[in-house]
């Protein structure tokens, strides 16, 4: 029997086992009413549980109405947003998948058109009216967005407890992962770049002070969210800009998240200024996994690489040489709801039928078999 590739290795998160390395990246689908979760975001999610995914982490999450991207993101600020989140974990959890939710507050960047209509800030004339945005400082994204409000510590402490409640609803729907967006120029992240945060109080300046605010939002959710489960944190590793982020100043960051109890790091980059997509747009397969490597080196916690990883070989890689302990995927995963299948056979699993529900491999199996015979 040919042995499994470590891309369909177990990995055993505190009391979470994913069933295998792979994840879905989290993707916003704009789809969303008032917050609530559509009959879309069924479909969309349920083309990955029966693609056998170890886990999913579901689209940024607004802890507030204002903390949200677009009109059409999905919101967890109000106990009835959780029935529909919990139909989607169930939808996993029927197929043995772990369903993750990443919390976040758009910061300076909400308040935003959906991308196919645009993107930049919500037309003060249009259908969907903009609403205020709140940010450390008071410094556009991009010249010409909407200036946000310096956030005062009231604020700021009003907004740390959005992330908790958040958390415990979070828990109510059944989420086995937590994932804080501290990434791509929204809230979290423009409180740890200088080129954002211009404060003078503890909130800004030392880096210490600019991690003030992400370490009280764990601090938070460690103390509600359930020992048993895993929390992730996705960070902008570096800003990719003079004066901005730095490896070095994520490596802190991530040795302070692990004592307060995060068990990955999941390394993105970019996004400080500029649109939403930025970080996007950047075209080497695996362009990231360099910095999933510092992190994981220079922190000793566990790291999932991101960014145009398509290939089941580059995959496997990755893991195999100690770069990254988890591989998720965004894009690859719109045309390929069954990427982990694709993945099974080209990296020569022992059963790759064994990674869709029955439904589907008893027949798939069969047909193998009888154009073996
Ligand atoms: C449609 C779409 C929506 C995205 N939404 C989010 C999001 O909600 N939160 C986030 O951290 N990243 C988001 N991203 C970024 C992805 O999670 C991922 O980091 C990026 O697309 C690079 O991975 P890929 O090359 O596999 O697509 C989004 C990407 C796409 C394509």
């Amino acid at each position: 029997m040919a042995a499994l590739p470590r891309l369909f290795e177990p990995m055993a998160l505190r009391g979470v086992t994913l069933k295998n390395r792979i994840v879905v990246a989290p993707m916003c689908q704009y789809s969303a009413v008032d917050g609530h979760a559509t009959e879309w975001h069924l479909a969309h999610h349920g083309r990955f549980a029966l693609g056998g995914v170890g886990l999913t982490i579901l689209e940024a999450t607004g802890v507030t109405a204002a903390g949200r991207i677009t009109p059409g993101c999905l919101g967890i600020y109000d106990d009835g947003h959780v029935e529909g989140l919990s139909r989607i974990v169930d939808l996993y959890h029927a197929h043995g998948s772990a369903a993750g939710i990443q919390l976040g507050h758009a910061g300076r960047k909400a308040s935003t058109r959906r991308p196919w209509d645009g993107a930049g800030p919500l037309d003060p004339d249009g259908r969907e009216p903009p609403w205020p945005t709140l940010a450390p400082s008071a410094l556009p994204a991009v010249e010409g967005w909407h200036t946000p409000k310096a956030l005062t510590k009231a604020e700021i402490a009003e907004i740390v407890d959005a992330f908790a409640l958040a958390a415990k609803r979070a828990d109510r729907a059944g989420f086995d992962v937590i994932e804080i967006h501290g990434a791509h120029g929204y809230l979290a992240h423009t409180f740890m770049s200088p080129l954002s945060n211009t404060r003078t109080d503890e909130y800004g300046g030392s880096l210490a002070n600019r991690m003030r605010f992400p370490l009280e939002v764990v601090e938070a959710i460690a103390a509600v969210w359930p020992q048993d489960k895993p929390l992730f944190y996705r960070a902008s590793v570096t800003d990719n800009a003079e004066g901005g982020l730095t490896v070095e100043d994520t490596v802190a960051l991530a040795r302070e998240l692990k004592a307060r109890r995060v068990d990955v790091i999941d390394c993105s980059s970019g996004g400080i200024a500029g649109s939403v997509s930025l970080q996007m747009v950047l075209p080497k397969p695996g362009f990231q996994v360099p910095l999933a490597e510092a992190v994981r080196e220079g922190a000793g916690i566990a790291t999932m690489a991101v960014g145009m990883i398509t290939e089941p070989e580059l995959a496997e890689e990755i893991l195999q040489s100690d770069k990254a302990d988890l591989i998720a995927i965004a894009r690859e995963f719109l045309s390929d709801g069954a990427w982990p299948y694709r993945a099974a056979e080209a990296l020569g699993h022992p059963d790759p039928f064994a990674v869709l529900p029955q439904q589907y491999a008893f027949y798939l199996r069969r047909r193998a078999q009888s154009a073996k015979s």
